[in-house]
């Protein structure tokens, strides 16, 4: 199971406790990151009662219950609530995953909520993400071809040809995976992380695409992927279920034949 780390600016402090309306019965509590960086202040974790019989199963339900009925200032992204956006993504009862697929009840005891590990943080659970979508911005996360589709037409593929790229494609790029892995936490200026290395391969694999030889040069390189050494969190955190460690190996594998 990933680790939990605390976020990059944090000497968290306790902070304030929000009890359940009297009378009720199912009550949990959660226990929150709160930071704002504009406020000078140092993090600090709160407590949220929350009446479980009148909050819906997830643990994204009981934030969207948080922020509209209790503390307007709690700070979260989430869009579909269905595990597709990839914009819930934080670290619950010490694993990264999704708020909208964890269920309550899977938590014993208090909910722990924190941002993504090793992220610096806009606010609250909302980790900035700058630097890593500009990792993905360098590996080309699009088609790259010279020669022209046929007129009226799709690139084809042969069934064996798009069955490369299950497990690959359904990536959501919500960051669970890079932001366990401790080389990327210790290296995440220069190394690429599972997540950006998944969406490098599923390129490289893709048939249709005319630069492979081109996007294997750019990762020949001691730190952006010869930084992965298989520790695996990244595949144990994966709300999807992918193997990003498996796709680094693949591109391994054929720098490996490459140099013969
Ligand atoms: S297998 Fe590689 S990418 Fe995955 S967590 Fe370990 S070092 Fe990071
Ligand atoms: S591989 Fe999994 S954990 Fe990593 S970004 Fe994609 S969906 Fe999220
Ligand atoms: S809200 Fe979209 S993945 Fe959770």
């Amino acid at each position: 199971m990933a680790t939990f780390t605390l976020p990059k600016n944090s000497t968290v402090q306790p902070g304030q406790v929000y009890k359940a309306e009297p009378g009720a019965k199912n009550v949990r509590s959660f226990k929150i990151y709160r930071f704002d960086p504009d406020s000078g202040e140092n993090p600090r974790m709160d407590t949220y009662e929350v009446d479980l019989d009148k909050c819906g199963p997830m643990v994204l339900d009981a934030l969207i219950k948080i922020k509209n009925e209790v503390d307007t200032t709690l700070t979260f992204r989430r869009s579909c609530r269905e595990g597709i956006c990839g914009s819930c993504s934080m670290n619950i009862d010490g694993l990264n995953t999704l708020a909208c697929l964890k269920p309550i009840e899977d938590v014993q005891g208090e909910v722990r909520i924190n941002p993504l590990p090793h992220m610096p943080v806009v606010k609250d659970l909302v980790p900035d993400l700058s630097q890593i979508y500009a990792q993905l911005r360098s590996i080309e996360p699009w088609l790259k071809a010279d020669t022209s589709a046929p007129p009226d037409e799709e690139r084809r593929q042969s069934k064996e040809e798009r069955a490369k790229l299950d497990g690959l494609w359904e990536c959501i790029l919500c960051f669970c995976c890079s932001t366990a892995c401790p080389s990327y936490w210790w290296n995440g200026d220069r190394y690429l992380g599972p997540a950006v290395l998944l969406q490098a391969y599923r390129w490289i694999a893709d048939s249709r695409d005319e630069y492979t030889g081109e996007r294997l040069d750019q990762l020949q390189d001691p730190f952006r992927l010869y930084r992965c050494h298989t520790i695996m969190n990244c595949a144990r955190t994966c709300p999807k279920g992918l193997n990003p460690a498996q796709a680094i190996g693949e591109i391994k594998m054929l720098l490996a034949e490459r140099e013969g």
